[in-house]
Protein backbone atom coordinates (compact mmCIF):
# COMPACT_ATOMS: atom_id res chain seq x y z
CA UNK A 1 0.00 0.00 0.00
CA UNK A 2 1.39 3.43 -0.83
CA UNK A 3 1.80 5.85 2.03
CA UNK A 4 -0.29 8.98 1.85
CA UNK A 5 0.81 12.20 3.43
CA UNK A 6 -0.76 14.71 0.79
CA UNK A 7 -3.11 15.31 -0.83
CA UNK A 8 -3.48 18.66 -3.18
CA UNK A 9 -7.20 19.64 -4.48
CA UNK A 10 -8.09 21.91 -7.40
CA UNK A 11 -11.83 23.23 -6.23
CA UNK A 12 -13.49 23.45 -9.47
CA UNK A 13 -17.00 23.78 -10.22
CA UNK A 14 -18.71 26.10 -7.81
CA UNK A 15 -20.08 28.65 -10.20
CA UNK A 16 -21.34 26.12 -12.80
CA UNK A 17 -22.97 24.42 -9.66
CA UNK A 18 -24.39 27.70 -8.47
CA UNK A 19 -25.55 28.80 -11.62
CA UNK A 20 -27.54 25.39 -12.84
CA UNK A 21 -28.43 25.07 -8.90
CA UNK A 22 -29.63 28.70 -7.45
CA UNK A 23 -29.09 30.60 -10.25
CA UNK A 24 -26.18 32.39 -8.80
CA UNK A 25 -22.57 31.39 -9.05
CA UNK A 26 -21.91 33.04 -5.32
CA UNK A 27 -24.01 30.37 -4.46
CA UNK A 28 -21.71 27.52 -5.25
CA UNK A 29 -18.57 28.91 -3.35
CA UNK A 30 -20.95 29.12 -0.30
CA UNK A 31 -22.03 25.22 -0.98
CA UNK A 32 -18.33 24.80 -2.07
CA UNK A 33 -17.47 25.70 1.39
CA UNK A 34 -19.75 22.92 3.08
CA UNK A 35 -17.57 20.53 1.00
CA UNK A 36 -14.34 21.81 2.10
CA UNK A 37 -15.05 21.21 5.58
CA UNK A 38 -16.40 17.68 4.71
CA UNK A 39 -13.49 17.16 2.76
CA UNK A 40 -11.20 18.39 5.95
CA UNK A 41 -12.95 15.78 8.07
CA UNK A 42 -12.39 12.70 5.74
CA UNK A 43 -8.51 14.17 5.53
CA UNK A 44 -8.18 13.49 9.44
CA UNK A 45 -10.30 10.39 9.20
CA UNK A 46 -7.96 8.99 7.06
CA UNK A 47 -4.63 10.12 9.21
CA UNK A 48 -3.60 12.34 6.15
CA UNK A 49 -1.00 15.53 7.33
CA UNK A 50 -1.22 18.02 4.40
CA UNK A 51 -4.07 18.97 2.64
CA UNK A 52 -3.34 21.67 -0.30
CA UNK A 53 -6.51 23.31 -1.09
CA UNK A 54 -6.27 26.01 -4.40
CA UNK A 55 -9.08 28.49 -3.12
CA UNK A 56 -7.61 31.67 -5.79
CA UNK A 57 -5.28 32.00 -7.83
CA UNK A 58 -3.58 34.62 -9.21
CA UNK A 59 -5.71 34.80 -12.28
CA UNK A 60 -8.76 34.24 -10.67
CA UNK A 61 -8.12 38.91 -10.32
CA UNK A 62 -9.82 38.71 -13.75
CA UNK A 63 -13.27 37.87 -12.33
CA UNK A 64 -15.96 40.91 -11.77
CA UNK A 65 -15.11 42.49 -8.43
CA UNK A 66 -18.79 41.54 -6.83
CA UNK A 67 -17.55 37.59 -6.94
CA UNK A 68 -14.37 38.11 -5.59
CA UNK A 69 -15.57 40.56 -2.44
CA UNK A 70 -18.09 37.50 -1.92
CA UNK A 71 -15.21 35.06 -2.20
CA UNK A 72 -13.22 36.51 0.29
CA UNK A 73 -16.23 37.43 2.85
CA UNK A 74 -16.81 33.80 2.88
CA UNK A 75 -13.46 33.26 3.78
CA UNK A 76 -13.18 36.02 6.32
CA UNK A 77 -16.19 34.71 8.22
CA UNK A 78 -15.21 31.17 7.87
CA UNK A 79 -12.09 31.93 9.60
CA UNK A 80 -13.65 34.61 12.47
CA UNK A 81 -15.96 31.33 13.10
CA UNK A 82 -14.14 28.46 13.00
CA UNK A 83 -9.85 28.97 13.61
CA UNK A 84 -10.98 28.39 17.60
CA UNK A 85 -12.54 24.87 16.58
CA UNK A 86 -10.05 24.03 13.59
CA UNK A 87 -6.83 25.14 16.41
CA UNK A 88 -8.71 22.59 19.09
CA UNK A 89 -8.91 19.50 16.58
CA UNK A 90 -5.13 20.35 16.09
CA UNK A 91 -5.17 21.68 12.32
CA UNK A 92 -2.20 24.25 11.39
CA UNK A 93 -3.48 26.60 8.99
CA UNK A 94 -1.38 27.65 6.09
CA UNK A 95 -1.41 30.23 3.32
CA UNK A 96 0.46 29.65 0.32
CA UNK A 97 0.69 32.96 -2.33
CA UNK A 98 1.35 36.48 -1.56
CA UNK A 99 -1.10 38.31 0.96
CA UNK A 100 -1.52 41.24 -0.57
CA UNK A 101 -5.24 41.67 0.52
CA UNK A 102 -6.93 43.88 2.49
CA UNK A 103 -5.45 44.98 5.87
CA UNK A 104 -8.23 43.37 7.57
CA UNK A 105 -7.85 40.35 6.18
CA UNK A 106 -4.05 40.11 6.09
CA UNK A 107 -4.31 40.15 9.99
CA UNK A 108 -6.84 37.72 9.92
CA UNK A 109 -4.88 35.65 7.90
CA UNK A 110 -1.56 36.44 9.65
CA UNK A 111 -2.97 35.76 12.97
CA UNK A 112 -4.72 32.39 12.35
CA UNK A 113 -1.71 31.10 10.83
CA UNK A 114 0.48 32.11 13.86
CA UNK A 115 -2.43 30.64 16.45
CA UNK A 116 -2.31 27.15 14.79
CA UNK A 117 1.79 27.04 14.03
CA UNK A 118 2.17 24.60 16.12
CA UNK A 119 -0.64 22.13 15.57
CA UNK A 120 0.34 18.34 14.17
CA UNK A 121 -2.48 16.59 13.10
CA UNK A 122 -3.14 18.20 10.12
CA UNK A 123 -1.79 20.81 8.05
CA UNK A 124 -3.92 23.07 5.61
CA UNK A 125 -2.12 24.57 2.84
CA UNK A 126 -4.49 27.55 1.53
CA UNK A 127 -3.74 28.46 -1.55
CA UNK A 128 -4.66 32.07 -2.13
CA UNK A 129 -3.23 34.40 -4.50
CA UNK A 130 -1.10 31.33 -5.79
CA UNK A 131 0.36 30.64 -9.25
CA UNK A 132 3.25 28.52 -9.24
CA UNK A 133 5.09 30.34 -12.48
CA UNK A 134 5.27 33.01 -9.82
CA UNK A 135 6.62 30.78 -6.83
CA UNK A 136 9.30 29.10 -8.97
CA UNK A 137 10.05 32.42 -10.69
CA UNK A 138 10.69 33.68 -7.01
CA UNK A 139 12.81 30.76 -6.24
CA UNK A 140 15.25 30.96 -9.08
CA UNK A 141 15.67 35.09 -8.37
CA UNK A 142 16.63 33.77 -4.55
CA UNK A 143 19.51 31.17 -6.51
CA UNK A 144 20.60 33.85 -8.81
CA UNK A 145 20.89 36.67 -5.69
CA UNK A 146 22.56 34.47 -3.45
CA UNK A 147 24.83 32.69 -6.27
CA UNK A 148 23.44 29.07 -5.25
CA UNK A 149 23.96 26.04 -7.60
CA UNK A 150 20.39 25.38 -9.25
CA UNK A 151 19.78 21.75 -8.18
CA UNK A 152 16.67 20.74 -7.03
CA UNK A 153 17.10 20.40 -3.18
CA UNK A 154 17.80 24.68 -3.80
CA UNK A 155 14.81 25.19 -5.67
CA UNK A 156 12.82 23.54 -3.32
CA UNK A 157 14.01 26.15 -0.72
CA UNK A 158 12.45 28.80 -1.54
CA UNK A 159 9.01 27.41 -2.89
CA UNK A 160 6.15 27.99 -0.51
CA UNK A 161 6.47 24.15 0.11
CA UNK A 162 9.71 23.63 1.20
CA UNK A 163 8.91 21.89 4.55
CA UNK A 164 6.56 18.97 3.47
CA UNK A 165 6.31 16.08 1.07
CA UNK A 166 5.42 16.79 -2.93
CA UNK A 167 1.47 15.92 -2.86
CA UNK A 168 1.06 12.06 -3.75
CA UNK A 169 -2.03 13.02 -4.90
CA UNK A 170 -3.63 15.41 -7.04
CA UNK A 171 -7.50 15.92 -7.54
CA UNK A 172 -9.08 18.45 -9.44
CA UNK A 173 -13.20 18.22 -9.36
CA UNK A 174 -15.35 19.85 -12.28
CA UNK A 175 -14.63 17.88 -15.37
CA UNK A 176 -12.00 19.63 -16.48
CA UNK A 177 -8.17 18.60 -17.68
CA UNK A 178 -6.20 21.13 -17.03
CA UNK A 179 -3.87 22.35 -14.14
CA UNK A 180 -4.08 25.72 -13.90
CA UNK A 181 -1.19 26.57 -12.71
CA UNK A 182 -0.86 24.64 -9.39
CA UNK A 183 2.07 23.25 -8.01
CA UNK A 184 3.55 22.70 -11.18
CA UNK A 185 6.68 21.81 -9.69
CA UNK A 186 5.79 19.86 -6.93
CA UNK A 187 3.38 17.37 -8.90
CA UNK A 188 5.78 15.63 -11.10
CA UNK A 189 5.22 12.31 -9.24
CA UNK A 190 1.88 13.26 -8.03
CA UNK A 191 -1.47 10.73 -9.74
CA UNK A 192 -3.68 12.75 -10.59
CA UNK A 193 -7.00 12.38 -10.41
CA UNK A 194 -9.97 14.19 -12.37
CA UNK A 195 -13.72 14.19 -11.48
CA UNK A 196 -16.49 14.84 -13.30
CA UNK A 197 -18.31 15.95 -10.43
CA UNK A 198 -18.42 19.61 -9.79
CA UNK A 199 -17.09 20.71 -6.20
CA UNK A 200 -20.21 21.48 -3.97
CA UNK A 201 -21.22 17.94 -5.16
CA UNK A 202 -18.11 16.14 -4.29
CA UNK A 203 -18.24 14.16 -0.90
CA UNK A 204 -16.51 12.44 1.42
CA UNK A 205 -17.51 9.06 -0.63
CA UNK A 206 -15.84 10.14 -3.70
CA UNK A 207 -13.07 11.19 -2.12
CA UNK A 208 -12.17 8.12 0.00
CA UNK A 209 -12.59 5.97 -3.23
CA UNK A 210 -9.90 8.17 -4.61
CA UNK A 211 -7.63 7.18 -1.71
CA UNK A 212 -8.12 3.73 -2.16
CA UNK A 213 -7.28 3.58 -5.83
CA UNK A 214 -3.94 5.98 -5.12
CA UNK A 215 -3.41 3.33 -1.99
CA UNK A 216 -3.70 0.27 -4.56
CA UNK A 217 -2.06 2.04 -7.29
CA UNK A 218 1.21 0.62 -8.77
CA UNK A 219 3.96 4.24 -8.11
CA UNK A 220 7.16 3.60 -10.45
CA UNK A 221 8.68 6.75 -10.19
CA UNK A 222 10.44 6.25 -13.23
CA UNK A 223 11.63 2.79 -12.74
CA UNK A 224 9.79 -0.54 -13.64
C1 LIG B 1 -13.46 27.32 -8.62
O1 LIG B 1 -14.77 27.18 -9.09
C2 LIG B 1 -13.49 27.74 -7.24
C3 LIG B 1 -12.92 28.88 -6.78
C4 LIG B 1 -12.20 29.86 -7.61
C5 LIG B 1 -13.02 29.23 -5.35
C6 LIG B 1 -12.91 28.11 -4.39
C7 LIG B 1 -13.62 28.47 -3.16
C8 LIG B 1 -14.32 27.60 -2.39
C9 LIG B 1 -14.32 26.14 -2.57
C10 LIG B 1 -15.16 28.07 -1.26
C11 LIG B 1 -14.50 28.97 -0.37
C12 LIG B 1 -13.36 28.37 0.32
C13 LIG B 1 -12.81 28.97 1.36
C14 LIG B 1 -11.68 28.33 2.05
C15 LIG B 1 -13.36 30.23 1.86
P1 LIG B 1 -15.24 28.13 -10.27
O2 LIG B 1 -15.90 29.30 -9.66
O3 LIG B 1 -14.09 28.40 -11.17
O4 LIG B 1 -16.30 27.21 -10.98
P2 LIG B 1 -16.69 27.19 -12.50
O5 LIG B 1 -15.56 26.51 -13.23
O6 LIG B 1 -17.93 26.38 -12.51
O7 LIG B 1 -16.88 28.61 -12.94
Amino acid sequence: MNPLKHVAIIMDGNGRWGLKNKNSRNAGHKAGLSTVEKIIKETIRNNIKFLTLYAFSTENWKRPKKEINFLFNLLENFLKEKIEDLNKQKIRLKIIGRKNFSNKLNNLLNLSEKKTSKNKRLQINLALNYGSKAELIYSFKELAKKKELINEKNIKKYLETKDMPDPDILIRTGNTKRLSNFLLWQIAYSEIFFEKKLWPDFNEKDYYKIIKKYKSTKRNFGNI
